[in-house]
Order: C-alpha cells, then sequence, then structure tokens
C-alpha cells in the first residue's frame, strides 16, 4: 500500500464482543476478553503498516448503563491490561494515552493510566488512544469549555487545540451496526466511514487489511468536485 493512501488516524468502534460470546454460549465476560486480545493484534499490525494514530472506543459514557456486574468486570479488564501492555508497546514504539472524563474512574484506575501512559511516552511509531467513559458530546463541550476558559474564541481552529484528538481518516465499526454512537463526533466530519460485519473478537491484521484497501479506493474531496481533485494531480 503507497504511504499517500494510507489513513494517518484510524478509529475503531470495537462492537460485537456480547453477540461472539453468545454465538459460543460464554458469558460476555469472554467476549470482552478475547476483544482484547484482538485489539493486541490490530494495534501491532497498524503500527507494522504505518499508521500515525489509532484510537478506539473502549468504554463510552453511556456504557454505564450496563449491569453492574459487567461494567465492574470492564474496569478490571482495563486495569488489568494497562499494566500487561507496557512491555509490548514499548518493544513496538507505540505511545498510548487515554481519552475520555476519567474523574469517574477508581483511583487504582487513574494510577494504572498515569504508569502505563508515563511509561510509554516515548514511543513515537504510533499514538494508541484508548477512549474509555468518552463521548464525542462531551470531547466538544470540554474543548469549547477550556478555549472559554483561556479567553479564546470559539472557532473550528481553536476548538483543535483543545479536543482530546485529531481530525480521524478512517473510522472502522465491526459487528454490523452502522451507527457513530457519540464516537468522534468533531473529528469524523470528514472520515471515510467502513462498517464490517466481523465481530470484534474475531478482527485480525486481515480485517484491518480489508479496510485500508477500501480506504485507498476512496476519492477524499473534502467539499470541492472530483474534476478540482483531478486538474491538481495534473
Ligand atoms: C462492544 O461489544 C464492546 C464494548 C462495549 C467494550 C469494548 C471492549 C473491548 C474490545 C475490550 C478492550 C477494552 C478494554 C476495557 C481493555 P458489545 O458488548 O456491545 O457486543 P454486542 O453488541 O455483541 O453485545
Amino acid at each position: 500500500m503507497s504511504a499517500f493512501s494510507l489513513p494517518r488516524h484510524v478509529a475503531i468502534i470495537m462492537d460485537g464482543n456480547g453477540r461472539w460470546a453468545k454465538n459460543r454460549f460464554m458469558p460476555r465476560a469472554e467476549g470482552h476478553r478475547q476483544g482484547v486480545l484482538a485489539l493486541n493484534r490490530v494495534v501491532e499490525h497498524a503500527a507494522e503498516v504505518g499508521i500515525e494514530r489509532l484510537t478506539v472506543f473502549a468504554f463510552s459514557s453511556e456504557n454505564w448503563r450496563r449491569p453492574g456486574a459487567e461494567v465492574k468486570m470492564l474496569m478490571e479488564l482495563f486495569a488489568q491490561s494497562l499494566s500487561r501492555w507496557v512491555k509490548p508497546l514499548n518493544e513496538a514504539g507505540v505511545r498510548l494515552r487515554v481519552i475520555g472524563d476519567l474523574t469517574a474512574f477508581s483511583d487504582k484506575l487513574r494510577e494504572a493510566i498515569e504508569f502505563c501512559e508515563k511509561e510509554t511516552s516515548h514511543g513515537t511509531r504510533m499514538e494508541l488512544n484508548i477512549a474509555a467513559n468518552y463521548g464525542g458530546q462531551w470531547d466538544i463541550c470540554q474543548a469549547a469549555q477550556k478555549a472559554q476558559v483561556a479567553g479564546e474564541t470559539v472557532t473550528p481552529e481553536t476548538m483543535k487545540k483543545y479536543l482530546t484528538t485529531a481530525d480521524v481518516d478512517l473510522l472502522i465499526r465491526t459487528g454490523g451496526e452502522c451507527r457513530i454512537s457519540n464516537f468522534l463526533l468533531w473529528q469524523s466530519a470528514y472520515a471515510e466511514i467502513y462498517f464490517d460485519s466481523a465481530l470484534w473478537p474475531d478482527y485480525s491484521a486481515k480485517e484491518l487489511d480489508a479496510a485500508l484497501s477500501w480506504y485507498e479506493t476512496r476519492e477524499r474531496r473534502f467539499g470541492r468536485t472530483s474534476e478540482q481533485l483531478t486538474s491538481k494531480a495534473s
């Protein structure tokens, strides 16, 4: 794949863990555990092919509505994963950041986040953003509030400075649903959106490559006409 058509920022809504487990008569928790393994595969491959930034939706601000036991399990899995990720992420040159409203998390989880962010902060190959207690509407509001506090007029340019992450080139959603579910609303304004019926625990390098090949065929016009793009290229 040519570097020219490789998306710089890929975002993924990792959906289908529950259905994957249900199909196998397993508890939903097993689906989430397998989901972490799929995430590990995808991070490794994304860094290998040269994606600069990968943002994944691990826990939405609406996911608190799930049964208490599932929420607790996801929080424990998150904390455990963070400590397990440090070594492989460092080896792969991946810098981890967690984006979202972290005030709702326990001290222990916040400490695990801080530790992993600090330990991987020198990675230069790829940035991995884990969106946790994240909502696109929250992101826009917090950015506007920060701009206001700084005494700046709220414009698209000032918002860019305060949003948790940059514009998305390719947004992937697995699990067959076709919606954005309050993920990176502002940042996906011009994203190419790819819906995949694969359930997240089945996702691997092969599925990511298919999405990247599809992206390569897209003509990114950003409001211009196709003819304008052709004449600019020639
Ligand atoms: C959606 O599947 C998935 C989630 C709400 C959680 C995503 C979490 C992971 C992929 C594991 C990695 C995350 C952490 C915390 C380290 P679903 O449960 O909505 O699946 P369903 O639509 O089939 O029920």
